[in-house]
């Protein structure tokens, strides 16, 4: 469905830490110059939390945070982490309850090798990497539902259980099925390692062969996580659409980008497709401390994910007009950030796809 020029949308902006800080001024930057040719307004929201508002409130965000976002049409995040605030309290405390309360249920992830980007695979070219990982983004193997018991002893023990339901499952195969209808790449493969885990998976495999008879059209099948990760890399071009779990989802979500020559690149959805919540939208990669402060981030992953808020809000069109600025400059290889072995600046790619934007 295409919405109409004219629109304008509250965008909650957290940009968050280290180079998310970077990246986003030039996300916001390729929106704001798409959507003054398209006609598409943004009323930016912007939220300071991150590791620097825990630092100072005790808390990564206000305890009305979610009610807050609630009000806006999408959440345009950079990235959340820094080296002195544990991991699992930037992760809980703020992305968790975004995609869980907003039941963003749909990772989705495309992976794309550009013209003019050296790829790490010998052999490969534009178009022979080209596909999308749909990850299970709220159940799976990332549950809290666990515990440890007889800390400190020699029969310490952990336990962490995973959670499987049918609605989790049809819900995020029907999105992979018709996303493949949708693009008319009419091959869905699945990640599965049922013959290991063999409680959950099963029921994984059985949903996945349920949901693929309703769409004759489309050629359905599967693969042991092992060997997806081998093929991923050997046969990339036999991939269109993947469903995987929350966990494998993850993994082959950082595996593909790395094989498309940057991670930087790389840019995510998480999804509400009722379109009940907000959904959200943010580069793959995370603050990056280790350059943070250089300006020498890549925000491609960021303007991408720009673009594919877009999409979801209707704007198919000026979604490819952002997609094709970004293949435009990545082509003429002139402003570059140093992990694509440029010398170009975060503002002077920003600014170069702003430019490209046609
Ligand atoms: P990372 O993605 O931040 O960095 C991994 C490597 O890729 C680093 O060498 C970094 O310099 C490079 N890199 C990442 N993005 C880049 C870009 N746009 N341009 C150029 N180079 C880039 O992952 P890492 O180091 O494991 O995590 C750092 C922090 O970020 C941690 O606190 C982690 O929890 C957090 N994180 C947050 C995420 C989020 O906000 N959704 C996602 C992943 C990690
Ligand atoms: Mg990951």
């Amino acid at each position: 469905m295409e919405a109409k020029a004219g629109s304008t949308y509250n965008i909650a902006v957290i940009a968050g830490d280290g180079i998310g800080r970077e990246v986003m001024p030039e996300g916001m930057r390729v929106l704001e110059e798409v959507g003054h040719r398209c006609g598409i307004g943004f009323n930016w929201l912007e939220y300071p939390w991150s590791c620097d508002y825990y630092r100072a409130h005790g808390r990564m965000c206000p305890e009305d945070a979610m009610e807050t976002l609630s009000k806006s049409d999408s959440i345009f995040l950079g990235a959340i982490g820094q080296p002195d605030v544990p991991d699992h309290i930037s992760l809980w405390q703020l992305l968790m309850p975004i995609r869980r309360s907003f039941d963003q249920y749909v990772n989705l992830r495309p992976v794309r090798l550009f013209r003019g980007i050296s790829c790490p695979l010998a052999g490969m070219k534009p178009g022979d990497i080209d596909y999308y990982v749909v990850r299970e983004n709220s159940e799976g193997e990332y549950s809290q539902i666990g515990g440890r018991m007889f800390t400190g002893t020699p029969r310490e023990t952990a336990f962490q259980e995973s959670v499987f339901t049918r609605t989790g499952m049809e819900r995020i195969m029907k999105y992979a099925f018709e996303l493949a209808r949708k693009l008319n790449r009419p091959h869905v493969t699945s990640a599965t390692k049922s013959n290991g885990i063999i409680h959950t998976l099963p029921f994984w495999d059985q949903v996945f062969n349920e949901t693929s008879a309703r769409y004759p059209g489309i050629r359905a099948n599967q693969l042991h996580i092992d060997a997806f990760c081998a093929n991923l890399v050997l046969k990339p071009q036999a991939f269109d659409v993947i469903v995987a779990s929350n966990l494998f989802g993850d993994i082959l979500s950082d595996l593909g980008p790395a094989t498309t020559g940057s991670l930087g690149i790389a840019p995510s959805g998480n999804l509400n497709p009722e379109r009940e919540h907000p959904s959200m939208f943010e580069p793959v990669h995370g603050s990056a401390p280790d350059i943070a402060g250089r300006h020498i981030a890549n925000p491609i992953g960021q303007i991408w994910s720009g673009a594919m808020m877009l999409r979801h809000l209707g704007h198919g069109e000026a979604a490819d007009m952002v997609e094709k600025a970004i293949e435009t400059v990545l082509a003429e290889g002139k402003t570059r950030t140093p992990d694509l072995g440029g010398k170009s600046s975060t503002e002077e790619v920003g600014k170069a796809i702003a430019g490209a934007v046609c």
